[in-house]
């Protein structure tokens, strides 16, 4: 079993470099069977989702090389298989994309309900809609989804919520259809942006991605080509919350400011001085963090991925502050273990309330899901003493080189292996 040790309060002090955002590889990845040419993808994050994935869509008959640790050369002209294996796919939410792009290519797929993080009730019920008001049919056999369709036709489909998954699926599979797709309501983040440019880049006819609608006319076969995927907004604000609550002074390169308005805004309310330069944002305290109010939301809201990092500056923070989740039911389940590094949070429903002023304390504590452990690192490194943080495999699906990036800052941060 692994475990990461952190021996804290050292300010974290320097630069550290972004890789490419998570949520959008993880789309751009499976979106790559709809090509029937040779794509080359730049940029990709190095963590386990994106090698899984890769391992996923070999195992479709799509023959995939690494040319370096984030570029990925991938043929999907020779994909024979329609059904995605179940123990690779089940294993992470973002499978569900194959769904999407391999029923727009091929008129069928087959892939196990998604996992991934545990929020509480995550159903797809808005991506199979979707796909069935293309023209297809869904159905549930032994825990895998199974879609055909004689044919994709183009519809005007209205999301009930601004779902990122159910919006780059259904546009992965309008792609092909015949005429014109309209959505409604879709999700406006940076990752579907990525997406649609990704899918353009290969031929596709997409506008208004980033917008209230997007609007896709079918084609009938996508090609090759090179594409850069944009920085991680998440890995980008778990590093700026870091300079904060360390009390450091950190300039985070390779990004994209724009994409980080939302965090910016709570950082400078909480007495932070953040400059924004080009491609870069540096980070440090102008005097003691005071605290603010947090919402979650839909792009360009605050961003339910920064709550769990956000809450905890919070409750280091002088004063109270209460933090709102609306976009999933249950994401406060790591509250329980940050109360043992000292944190004090009353949570009821979707709102956690922190009295603030907390002195944080080394302690051993486990990871219940990604985000929850980038957390619990910045925990352990605000805190006095040593932390010992378990279930790492979480932050592993979706942070590269997170120890080495924190080290290089300064902290004193160490994976150790125990045989148990
Ligand atoms: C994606 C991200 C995840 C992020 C989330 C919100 C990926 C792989 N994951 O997850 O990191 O936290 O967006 O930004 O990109 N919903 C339904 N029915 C559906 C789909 C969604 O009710 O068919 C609900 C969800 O339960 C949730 C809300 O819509 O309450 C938003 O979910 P969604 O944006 O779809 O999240 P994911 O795509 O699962």
């Amino acid at each position: 079993m692994e475990y990461i040790v952190i021996n804290g309060q050292k300010p974290l002090r320097g630069k550290v470099s972004i890789g490419g955002a998570k949520n959008a590889a993880v789309a751009i990845v499976p979106a790559v069977v709809a090509s029937s040419g040779i794509c080359i993808i730049e940029n990709l994050p190095a963590i386990e989702d994106v090698a899984k994935l890769a391992i996923a869509i070999e195992g479709l008959g799509a023959k995939c090389r690494f040319l370096d640790k984030t570029t990925l050369e991938v043929d999907a002209s020779c994909i024979t298989e329609y059904r995605a294996d179940y123990e690779v796919a089940a294993q992470m939410r973002a499978s569900y994309y194959l769904l999407g792009a391999l029923l727009g290519r091929f008129g069928k797929a087959e892939a196990p309900m998604p996992g991934g993080c545990d929020f509480g009730y995550r159903p797809i019920d808005y991506h199979l809609k979707g796909f069935e008001a293309l023209g297809a049919t869904c159905e549930m056999e032994h825990g895998m989804v199974k879609i055909y369709a004689e044919k994709l036709t183009g519809a005007h489909i209205y999301l009930d919520c601004p779902s990122v998954g159910a919006t780059i699926n259904i546009m992965l599979a309008a792609v092909f259809a015949e005429g014109v797709t309209q959505i409604e309501n879709p999700a406006r983040e940076p990752y579907v942006v990525d997406t649609a440019n990704f899918l353009n880049m290969m031929g596709a006819k997409i506008t208004g991605a980033g917008t209230e609608t997007i609007r896709i006319s079918g084609v009938e076969k996508l090609g090759g080509g090179r594409y850069t995927i944009i920085p991680d907004p998440i890995e980008t604000g778990t590093y700026m919350i870091a300079a904060a609550i360390t009390d450091g002074d950190i300039t985070v390169e390779n990004i994209i400011p724009k994409h980080m308005d939302h965090l910016t805004a709570k950082l400078r309310d909480m007495n932070c001085i953040v400059e924004e330069c080009e491609n870069s944002v540096r980070v440090y305290r102008g005097g003691p963090l005071t605290s603010c109010d947090v919402k979650t939301s839909y792009y360009p809201g605050f961003p339910t991925d920064l709550q769990p990092q956000m809450a905890t500056l919070l409750c280091t923070a002088s004063g109270p502050s209460v933090v709102t989740e609306t976009v999933f039911n249950n994401r406060f389940q790591y509250v329980s273990e940050l109360k043992r590094l000292g944190a004090s949070f009353k949570v009821e429903g979707r709102t956690a309330v922190s009295k603030g002023s907390c002195v944080l304390t080394g302690a051993q504590v486990a990871a219940t899901d990604l985000r929850a452990g980038a957390a619990l690192v910045l925990a352990g490194l605000a805190a006095k003493g040593e932390t010992t943080i378990g279930n790492i495999y979480h932050l592993d699906r979706g942070y590269e080189c997170f120890e080495e990036k924190f080290r290089a800052l300064g902290a004193d941060i160490k994976r150790v292996s125990i045989n148990e």
